[in-house]
């Protein structure tokens, strides 16, 4: 259904992410008619403008955001419409009261803020939003990742933030919980029983989990290079999608149902430390190399770059999850930026029949995988076995795909992107989408251990070419257990 009407502030209403993710999210909101008559934001921004400047900027971002086909007039102008803007330095109290000024003396509606800015400034903007009278009982405060740089500094902003909303009011994002195959896991796993009895180590030998990105480093050059990859994007990304992989069912769908069970994965994965560093982890930096067919520049020729840097691009590493189900089955992470192409999947790898009766020559083949694939084309695929048609075949074996291709099986229905879903669950006031508190900690807690090993041992990454899937390294380490990373690219 549609939320009832809400008030959504804007903080960093001109900066990257309101306008490449956060606008347009909105407007496709609007024009899915999910946005009540009555919804209305108020941008706010250090920059001075007028509102038809605001508005300008604003409609120049959807033109570039947004389909042509998917613009029409009627929608804009409604959209363009629900828009106001107030210029404010996030650090000074006196500015505050322009919330409140916008919203009127009798505003009953639900307050959502939405803090698309820096971490550093989520304190400051929570204590001068309290100081101000600008929230009550009723409002929401939406939060970006990277919260914090290790597990102190992320319990200190999350304390500032504590100190003025309780927990069950503040949305953590991590987009990729916002994507529909992300979602799809839930389904796939806790809706149909073929695979809910299969999903242990009584029946899966092993799970890997790729999210490989074609981008580089965009200009982002002195964020990232202060992060790295395992605090970009393993730190919340994929250990998320480890634990919709790895967790046992919820008893219901509820928030803290869900998110009880992604804690207990968190808490029982394998700390890699010791040996396990240097056998079971790789990290990688991007040198020149290719994209698209073009030369590309190295991590540390990119512009800005400190050209001693060893912060790592790329991570490969293989964890386990320590409990009943999951003991003795090893997880494979990998993550990278400038890899041949963008995609995130994951599969997962059954054991082989316990009593094989085919050829021996196509024993390797004798194993069903479940593809998960989160992007670009999103779908799920069952590679099974059948016999290969022929008279001349006997009983040789096949592998081919049971294919979900959701572009194919849903071609009218547009998949929304993660934050159209993200901003919709914020307004109808549920959490399940978003991190808790615990779950933040406990991620933090586990990549600490690593980057301190890293640190001590301080081994330089170890370069790949830009264009190709990582350093070798990164092969040998499955290889050594006689896997392979799947390829079907
Ligand atoms: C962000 C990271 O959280 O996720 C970026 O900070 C990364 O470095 C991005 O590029 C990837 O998101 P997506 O949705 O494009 O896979």
């Amino acid at each position: 259904g549609v939320p009832e009407a809400i008030d959504l502030v804007l903080f960093g209403a001109l900066g990257d992410l309101s306008q490449h993710k956060l606008l347009p999210a909105l407007y496709q909101l609007d024009r899915e008619q999910l946005l009540d008559a009555d919804t209305r934001l108020l941008g706010l921004a250090r920059q001075a403008l007028v509102l038809e400047g605001f508005r300008a900027r604003v409609e120049s971002v959807l033109r570039t955001h947004v389909k042509a086909e998917e613009l029409d007039p009627a929608t804009l102008q409604r959209f363009l419409g629900r828009l106001a803007y107030g210029r404010l330095d996030f650090t000074q109290l006196e500015g505050y009261t322009a919330v409140r000024d916008w919203r009127g003396r009798d505003a009953a509606r639900p307050l959502v803020i939405y803090l698309a800015v820096g971490a550093s400034l989520y304190g400051d903007i929570c204590h001068h939003l309290q100081a101000s009278n600008s929230v009550d009982d009723n409002s929401r405060v939406v939060v970006e990742k990277p919260i914090g740089h290790d597990l102190a500094s992320s319990e200190a902003i999350n304390d500032a933030i504590a100190a003025v909303f309780p927990e069950s009011r503040i949305y953590r994002i991590d987009h990729y919980l916002g994507k529909e195959t992300v979602q799809n896991l839930i389904a796939l796993r806790f809706a149909n029983p073929l695979f809910g009895t299969q999903w242990n180590q009584n029946h899966i030998s092993h799970v890997e989990i790729t999210v490989a990105e074609k981008v580089g480093i965009e200009g982002r050059w002195g964020y990232f290079d202060q992060a790295g990859q395992l605090r970009d994007m393993v730190q919340n990304h994929l250990l998320q999608l480890l634990c919709l992989t790895a967790m046992d069912p919820p008893s219901s769908l509820d928030a803290d149902a869900i998110r009880d069970e992604k804690v207990k994965v968190l808490k029982a994965l394998k700390p890699v430390t010791g040996e396990a560093l240097g056998r079971d982890v790789v990290r990688g930096q991007y040198i020149a190399g290719f994209s698209d067919g073009k030369s590309v520049p190295g991590y540390l020729e990119e512009k800005g770059a400190n050209t001693e840097s060893h912060t790592e691009t790329f991570v490969a590493m293989k964890t386990e999850v320590v409990n009943w189900r999951w003991a003795g089955v090893p997880f494979y992470l990998r993550t990278g930026k400038r890899m041949p192409e963008k995609l995130s999947q994951i599969v997962i790898h059954f054991r082989q029949q316990p009593h094989y009766i085919f050829d021996p020559d196509q024993r390797n083949l004798a194993a069903n995988k479940l593809i998960i694939r989160l992007q670009p084309e999103e779908g799920i695929a069952l590679q099974i076995l059948t016999k290969d048609s022929g008279l001349d075949k006997g009983m040789r074996l096949r592998t081919g795909p049971l294919n979900l291709d959701f572009n194919d099986a849903f071609p009218k229905s547009r998949i929304p992107d993660a934050y159209e879903r993200l901003l919709l669950e914020v307004m109808k006031g549920q959490q399940y989408l978003f991190v808790r508190r615990d779950e933040v900690a406990h991620a933090w807690r586990w990549c600490d251990q690593l980057i301190t090993g890293w640190e001590s041992r301080e081994t330089p990454p170890q370069c790949y070419p830009a264009g190709s899937w990582g350093p070798v390294a990164s092969i040998v380490m499955i290889t050594q257990d006689r896997r392979s990373w799947y390829e079907d690219y």
